[in-house]
C-alpha cells in the first residue's frame, strides 16, 4: 500500500484546495527536485482549517524542512497575534527555510530554532496551544512524552505521516531496517487512542494525520479551567 486514498479523491481534494502562493509553489517544486519531503497541500489547508478553528496563538512545530509547513503556519493570521516556534536538525535547510520566511514576509512571526529536537524542547520558554509534529517518525513517542507538558489544556497536538506510506496500517515494511519505525508509530498511534487525557481521531489526508486535543483542566467544582484562568 503507497497511497491510502485512491489517486482519484487525492486529486479531487487537490482540485477543491484555494489557489496558493507563488513562493508556496516555488517551494514545493525544490522540495520535489532536492528530495525534501513536505506535506501534502490537502494536510496544509486541514492545518489552516484548525489553527482558525482553535483560535491558535502559539504554535511549535517540529521538523521545519525548508519551511513550506512553517509559512501555511502562519496563515491565515489575520489578528496578526500567532507565532511559530520551529525547529530544524539540518542547518542547510534551516538556513533555506529562514530565507523562505523573509521572503514570504513572515519572519517575524516565526523563531527557527536549529537543533535536534530532542535537545531544544526541554529549553523552549512558555507554552503552546498548537503542536504539528513532523521530524523523524520513529521518535514520535519520545517527542510526544517531552512536549506534553508545553502543551495546553485545551491545545491540539497534529502529527504527519502516521501512516507511514499505508506500512502502519498494512504492518508491513519494505526493508528490515524500516521495522522498528513502523512499529514505534503503530505503537504510538494506541498510545494516542488510550491516552487519558486525549481525544484523538485519525485522518486518511496526505500520509496519515493524527489530530489530538488535551482535556481541560477541572477545577475543585468541576468547572473547565483554561490557560487564562476559569472559563
Ligand atoms: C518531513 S520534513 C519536514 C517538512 C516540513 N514540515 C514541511 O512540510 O515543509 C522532516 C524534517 O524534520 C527534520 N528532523 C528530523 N529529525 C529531527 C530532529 N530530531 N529534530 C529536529 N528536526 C528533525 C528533518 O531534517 C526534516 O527536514
Amino acid at each position: 500500500m503507497s497511497e491510502v486514498l485512491p489517486d482519484q479523491v487525492i486529486e479531487f481534494l487537490q482540485t477543491m484546495l484555494p489557489e496558493r502562493s507563488e513562493l508556496l509553489k516555488r517551494i514545493e517544486e525544490e522540495c520535489r527536485r532536492d528530495h525534501i519531503p513536505l506535506v501534502s497541500p490537502e494536510v496544509g489547508q486541514f492545518l489552516q482549517v484548525l489553527l482558525r478553528i482553535k483560535g491558535a496563538q502559539r504554535v511549535l512545530e517540529l521538523g521545519t524542512g525548508i519551511g513550506y509547513s512553517t509559512i501555511i503556519l502562519t496563515q491565515p493570521n489575520t489578528q496578526k497575534d500567532r507565532h511559530i516556534t520551529t525547529v530544524e536538525i539540518d542547518e542547510n535547510r534551516y538556513r533555506r527555510a529562514c530565507g523562505n520566511f523573509a521572503e514570504a514576509g513572515v519572519a517575524k512571526y516565526i523563531t527557527p530554532v536549529l537543533g535536534d529536537a530532542n535537545e531544544v524542547i526541554p529549553d523552549l520558554a512558555g507554552t503552546f496551544d498548537f503542536i504539528f509534529v513532523d521530524a523523524a517518525k520513529g521518535q514520535y513517542p519520545g517527542f510526544f512524552n517531552k512536549v506534553w507538558t508545553l502543551l495546553e489544556p485545551g491545545g491540539i497536538i497534529v502529527c504527519d505521516n502516521i501512516f507511514l506510506h499505508g506500512w502502519v496500517i498494512d504492518m508491513t515494511w519494505p526493508e528490515r531496517r524500516k521495522k522498528t519505525m513502523v512499529c514505534r508509530v503503530r505503537a504510538f498511534l494506541e498510545t494516542l487512542r488510550d491516552h487519558p487525557q486525549l481525544a484523538t481521531t485519525l485522518l486518511p489526508l496526505g500520509d496519515g494525520l493524527s489530530v489530538s486535543v488535551k482535556e481541560f483542566v477541572k477545577d475543585e467544582k468541576g468547572g473547565a479551567v483554561s490557560p487564562c484562568g476559569k472559563s
